[in-house]
C-alpha cells in the first residue's frame, strides 16, 4: 500500500516486508526537498523514523547537506557525495536543483519507453508512486517512479527526465536510483573476467565512495550492475540487507559511498563517464530502472526475493514458466570443424539418450572455418551443410530433436560482404584507425538502418526452418566507439543509443517468434543481467565449463539471478579451460544446478558415460520443475569451504546437492542441515521418512564417492496426505 500524509509529508510505501519511507523536507529556502528517511522492515507509523533524518548537536547547515538522505541528489548543491543528476545548461553550469512539484499514485505498472523493466500482470500486484521535482531555473523536470510489488519485498525504481525549459541542456548524469541508510554496511558485488564471471567479494565498512562500473558497451565481465549493502553482521540465514541490480545490459555505474556521519549511499545508473545526452526543450529521457530488495532475514531471502521478481516480474514469455528443454550443443564437440553428417552423429546419439534439442554453435554461415570471418553474412555454409539448414533440421526433428542456432547479430567481421557493402554501419570514431578485438568490429545498433537490417537478417534465418532455440551471442567490447549518424556533438550518446537500438531489435524478434527459446550469452558471462532476461528468459553463464570451477561462478550467479537464468552444460574431460579430469557423475550433478545440458561429443563417450548419460537426462526430467522454478537456497559456499552445498525446494520435494571439492582422508563425518524445508514428512533416498523439521535441526550426512571433485545429489520426496 502507498499512503501520503499531507501534514507530515510523508510518503509510505508498505507491505507485509518491506517499508519504504520518503518525506518532504523543506530547506532554509522553504522549497521542499525530497529525503528517504527509512527502508527497512515495515513500520506501523511511518513518522517514527524521522529522529533517523535530524542531525544531531552541532551541525552546522554545510554539514546537514552531507548528511541527509536525499532521494534525488544533484550536482552543485553541497551534498558532495556521488550525484544522481547533473544537467549542464547552454553556459556550462552544472548546478542543478530539484524541489517538489506534485505527485501521483497509481495501481499497477507503468511500462518505460524503450527499456526492459519489471512488469506485472495484474494491477493489484503493485502500486507506483510518482513524484515530480522542478528546477525553477533550468525547467528540467525529474518524475521519481518508486514501483511496490504486492507480495515482495521490493521496489522498483527509476527517473523520467523531462526538459521543460526553453535551452537546452546536457544530461551527464541521468541516474535511476539512489538509496541510503542510517549506519555502516559492508558492499558485496559480482566481479570476475572472461571464465571466472560473478565471483562474491564482500567489503568491510570504509569511510569512502567504491565505484562498481563498465564502459564496454556491455554489462561486463568484470563488474555485474550488481550490488549489496549488507549489515556486518549479516550472513545467508539472518541480518538485514539490501540487494540493489540495474536492468540494464550497457555502461553502468554503481556507487557505494560511506560518509563521515554513518550513512551510506547507494546510486545507481548510466555510467557517467561514458554518458552525455542533450536534451533539448519538450523533450525527455528515460532512466533504466533499478529492482530493489530489501531483507531482514539474510542474504538467502534478499536473493529469493529478486529470483522470484526476476522469474515472474522480468522474464517473459512462453518460456518463462516452462520446464527447459534438455540441449546439446556442438561448440566444445567440434569448434568450427563441422559438416551436415558430423552434426548428424551426434544428434543420433543424444536421441538415444533422451536429449531434446540440438543447438548449432559458431561456423555455420558464410566462409567461417575460423573466427576471422563473415560475421554479419547470415547465409548458410553449402560446403558443410550441402542440405542447408532447414535439411539439417529436419534430419534432427525425425530424430526427436528440436533445433536451435547460434548466432552474434550485433557484429560483422571486416572481411564480409556486409562490411563490404557498408564501411560505416560499424561503431567508429571518425579519423582514427577500427580496432578489432577477435578480429570483429561492432556493428552500429544505435542506426535504424543497422536495426532493421538485423532484425531481416535473423527473422530470415528464422523464417527459413524449424528452429525452436536461438543462442544471441555478442563477442567483443567497445572501443573508438562512434556513429556515422551521430552530429552535432552527439557522440556521448552512442553508448545509450546502442542500447536502445539493441532492445528494440530484441523486442521485434522475440515478439515475431515468441516460442522460440532465446539464450543470451557474451564470451560466456559477460552480458548477464536482468535487462537481457527480459527479452531473453536464460544465459549462458561462463565459457567455463569445468565442474569446479562452475560451483563458484553459479553460486555467485544466484546472489542475483535465478537458476532459471542459468545455461549450465556437462563438458569433455580434461576440461577445456581448466584442464581438470571431473567424473561424469560430478559434471551432471552441478549441471543439475541450471539449465542443464551438454556440450561434448556424445558420439565419442564411453559405453558407461553413455549410461551415466541416460541416467542423468531422466533425473533431469523428473527434477527440473524444481531446480528451475523452485525456491533455491545456498547453504555452504565454494568460496569458503572445501564442501559446497545448495539446496532446491517446492511443494514435492526437498533437492540438496553437494560437492566435495578435495578428498581429505579421515577428515570426520560430513553433514548439512536444510534450511527452510516447507512442513510435512519427507522420504530419504535411503527410504526412511523424516519430517522438515528432523530434516532441518539433525541435518542429513552426506556420504561421497571416493576421490576428489566428489558430488552427491539427495532427493527427499515429499509424502502426499495419503501416503
Ligand atoms: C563465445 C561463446 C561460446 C561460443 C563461441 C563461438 O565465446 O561464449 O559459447 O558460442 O562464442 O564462437
Amino acid at each position: 500500500m502507498i499512503t501520503f500524509d499531507p501534514e507530515r509529508r510523508l510518503f509510505h510505501l508498505r507491505n507485509e516486508s518491506v517499508s519504504l519511507v520518503l518525506c518532504l523536507r523543506p530547506d532554509e529556502e522553504g522549497t521542499l526537498e525530497l529525503l528517504m528517511a527509512y527502508l527497512g522492515a515495515p513500520l506501523h507509523d511511518p513518522a517514527a523514523c524521522l529522529h533517523l533524518i535530524n542531525q544531531g548537536e552541532g551541525a552546522s547547515f554545510d554539514s546537514l547537506r552531507q548528511a541527509l538522505p536525499y532521494a534525488c541528489p544533484t550536482e552543485g548543491r553541497g551534498d558532495y557525495r556521488p550525484a544522481l543528476v547533473c544537467a549542464v545548461d547552454q553556459q556550462g553550469q552544472r548546478c542543478t536543483e530539484l524541489f517538489y512539484e506534485g505527485h501521483h499514485i497509481e495501481t499497477g505498472k507503468p511500462r518505460l519507453d524503450g527499456l526492459p523493466a519489471s512488469y506485472v500482470e495484474k494491477t493489484e500486484e503493485a502500486e507506483t508512486l510518482e513524484i515530480i521535482l522542478r528546477d525553477g531555473l533550468t525547467g528540467l523536470t525529474a518524475r521519481l517512479r518508486y514501483t511496490l510489488f504486492a507480495a515482495l519485498p521490493v521496489i522498483a525504481a527509476s527517473i523520467l527526465y523531462e526538459n521543460g525549459g526553453k535551452n537546452p541542456l546536457t544530461l551527464t548524469c541521468a541516474g535511476s536510483a539512489c538509496v541510503t541508510l542510517p549506519g555502516r554496511y559492508d558492499l558485496m558485488h559480482l566481479h570476475g573476467a572472461w571464465a571466472k564471471e560473478r565471483s562474491v567479494e564482500r567489503l568491510s565498512p570504509a569511510v569512502l565512495t567504491r565505484c562498481l562500473s563498465s564502459s564496454r558497451g556491455a554489462s561486463g565481465h568484470e563488474h555485474n550492475p550488481f550490488a549489496v549493502l549488507a549489515a556486518p553482521d549479516a550472513d545467508e540465514f539472518s541480518g538485514e540487507c539490501v540487494g540493489a541490480a540495474l536492468m540494464y545490459s550497457g555502461d553502468f555505474q554503481i556507487s557505494a559511498d560511506e560518509n563521515a556521519y554513518g550513512s551510506t549511499r547507494l546510486t545507481l545508473g548510466l555510467n557517467p563517464r561514458t554518458f552525455c545526452w542533450r536534451l533539448g526543450p519538450g523533450k525527455s529521457f528515460q532512466s533504466p530502472e533499478a529492482l530493489i530488495a530489501y531483507s531482514d532475514a539474510g542474504l538467502n531471502a534478499m536473493s529469493q526475493a529478486l529470483h522470484s521478481l526476476i522469474r515472474k516480474h522480468v522474464c517473459r514469455g512462453y518460456w518463462r514458466d516452462r520446464e527447459r528443454p534438455i540441449l546439446i550443443n556442438n561448440w566444445e564437440a567440434t569448434y568450427f570443424d563441422f559438416n551436415h553428417e558430423k552434426i548428424l552423429q551426434i544428434a543420433r546419439s543424444a536421441a538415444e539418450t533422451g536429449i531434446e534439442l540440438f543447438a548449432l554453435d559458431d561456423g555455420w554461415f558464410g566462409k567461417r572455418n575460423t573466427d576471422n570471418c563473415s560475421l554479419g553474412d547470415w547465409v548458410v555454409n553449402r560446403e558443410k551443410l550441402p542440405g542447408g539448414l532447414s535439411a539439417l533440421a529436419k534430419a534432427i526433428n525425425d530424430l526427436g530433436l528440436k533445433f536451435g542456432l547460434w548466432f552474434e547479430p550485433e557484429m560483422v567481421s571486416p572481411d564480409s560482404d556486409l562490411y563490404r557493402a557498408h564501411p560505416d554501419w560499424c561503431l567508429h570514431a571518425e579519423g582514427r584507425r577500427r580496432t578489432t578485438a577477435r578480429n570483429q568490429l561492432i556493428l552500429d545498433m544505435s542506426r535504424k538502418d543497422v536495426q532493421d537490417y538485423v532484425i531481416e537478417a535473423v527473422s530470415g534465418v528464422l523464417r527459413s526452418a524449424p528452429i525452436a532455440y536461438v543462442k544471441w551471442d555478442m563477442n567483443r567490447n567497445f572501443k573508438e566507439a562512434g556513429s556515422a549518424l551521430l552530429t552535432d556533438g552527439r557522440q556521448g550518446e552512442i553508448g545509450h543509443r546502442y542500447m536502445l537500438g539493441l532492445y528494440r531489435v530484441l523486442e521485434e524478434i522475440t515478439a515475431a517468434f515468441p516460442q522460440v527459446l532465446f539464450e543470451s550469452c557474451s564470451g560466456g558471462g559477460g552480458r548477464f543481467d536482468a535487462g537481457m532476461l527480459y527479452y531473453m528468459p536464460q544465459t549462458w553463464t561462463s565459457d567455463d565449463t569445468d565442474a569446479v570451477e562452475r560451483l563458484r561462478i553459479q553460486y555467485g550467479t544466484s546472489l542475483c539471478y535465478p537458476t532459471s537464468a542459468m545455461g549450465a552444460h556437462v563438458s569433455a574431460v580434461p576440461n577445456h579451460q581448466a584442464g581438470r579430469v571431473t567424473s561424469m557423475r560430478t559434471r551432471g550433478d552441478v549441471a543439475l544446478g541450471g539449465n542443464f545440458g551438454y556440450e561434448l561429443d556424445l558420439s565419442a563417450q564411453t559405453p558407461e558415460d553413455m549410461e551415466e548419460i541416460r541416467r542423468q537426462v531422466k533425473q533431469v526430467k523428473a527434477l527440473r520443475r524444481t531446480t528451475q522454478q523452485g525456491t533455491f537456497t545456498r547453504l555452504q559456499s565454494p568460496f569458503e569451504n572445501n564442501i559446497a552445498a545448495w539446496q532446491f525446494a517446492d511443494e514435492n520435494r526437498v533437492i540438496l546437492c553437494a560437492y566435495r571439492v578435495l578428498n581429505h582422508p579421515n577428515a570426520g563425518p560430513a553433514f548439512i542441515r536444510l534450511k527452510n524445508v516447507p512442513e510435512g514428512v519427507y522420504t530419504a533416498p535411503d527410504g526412511s521418512n523424516l519430517s522438515a523439521n528432523d530434516l532441518m535441526r539433525a541435518g542429513v550426512a552426506l556420504s561421497f564417492p571416493h576421490g576428489d571433485f566428489a558430488s552427491r545429489v539427495m532427493v527427499f520426496e515429499k509424502q502426499t496426505q495419503n501416503g
